[in-house]
């Protein structure tokens, strides 16, 4: 799928509204891409709205269509206000990418727990702020469109089924993604909202920047010895998981580099 072949308009979402957080840099980028190549229209979610004036351009310039709203997701106002900016601008809400996150590694003795707040905050707590704010308009949706079927992804990792130890509180802010997505999921299937769970392994994108020098150097050894997915991996998995038939749900992925061992 990452050719792309067909065009936006003709393309499997054509007519379907998708959101997407985390979206101006990574796998949020790249899954925005993806998404409105293949006809959706997307409202491109983050803090850095300059990353995503450049990205909804990009889109725009190939013949899709891309809202940017920059918005920290952690704050449940914003996270709901970013929502309604989507369904105000295109009517509906079809398709919801709850990626945004941080990894911030290290041991729990002696840890800056300010570092703990900002992983729970963000990748527990604004996702599932996402989910709630969005879940009313991807039932309404569901229930009628062009698909009849909804979705809601949910980026996890790998460290949302492993616990390699020097990372307990991103393992822990990943694993509750985990409880929270498949008691949704239990919610709302019948109801042909489909919640879905991605865990990448190591991916190429600018997520150890927020770690210290020392962390980051311990991360880009381990890197080395395994040539990284791309965000668009990610996104064409992402992309296959929203494409599948309305009676097709693909409930787990676990997608790592080939390398990658745990
Ligand atoms: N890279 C990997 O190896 C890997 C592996 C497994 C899982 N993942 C997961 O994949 C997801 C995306 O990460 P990535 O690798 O693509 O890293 P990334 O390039 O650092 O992307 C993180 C995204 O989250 C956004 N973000 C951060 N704080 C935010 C906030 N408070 N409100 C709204 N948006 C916020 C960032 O944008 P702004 O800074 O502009 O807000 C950015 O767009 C994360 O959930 C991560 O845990 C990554």
């Amino acid at each position: 799928m990452t050719s792309h072949p067909h065009s936006a308009a003709s393309g499997p979402l054509a007519g379907t509204v998708a959101l997407i957080t985390g979206a101006s840099s990574g796998i949020g980028e790249g899954t925005a891409l993806a998404l409105a190549a293949l006809g959706a229209r997307v409202t491109v979610v983050a803090r850095r709205a300059d990353r995503l004036d450049a990205l909804v351009e990009k889109i725009e310039s190939t013949g899709g269509h891309a809202l940017a709203v920059g918005a920290d997701i952690t704050d449940e106002g914003q996270a709901h206000a970013v929502v309604a900016r989507a369904v105000e601008t295109y009517g509906r809400l079809d398709t919801v990418v709850a990626n945004a996150g941080v990894m911030i590694l290290g041991p729990i003795t002696g840890a800056d727990t300010t570092d703990w707040r900002r992983m729970i905050e963000l990748n527990t707590l604004g996702l599932m702020y996402t989910a709630h704010a969005a879940a009313p308009h991807l039932l309404e949706a569901a229930a009628g469109g062009p698909r009849e079927v909804t979705d809601l992804v949910l980026v996890s990792s790998t460290a949302g089924r492993v616990v390699r130890g020097g990372g307990g509180v991103y393992n822990a802010s990943k694993y509750a993604v985990t409880a929270f997505g498949e008691a949704f999921r239990r919610e709302v299937t019948q109801r042909h909202l489909r919640v879905s769970l991605v865990e990448p392994g190591a991916v190429a994108t600018e997520l150890p920047l927020q770690n210290r020098p020392e962390v980051q150097e311990r991360m880009y050894e381990r890197y080395s010895t395994m040539e990284r997915l791309r965000p668009a991996d990610v996104a064409d998995t992402i992309a296959f998981i929203v494409t599948r038939p309305r009676h097709v749900a693909v409930n787990e992925v676990l997608i790592r580099p080939t390398d990658q061992q745990d």
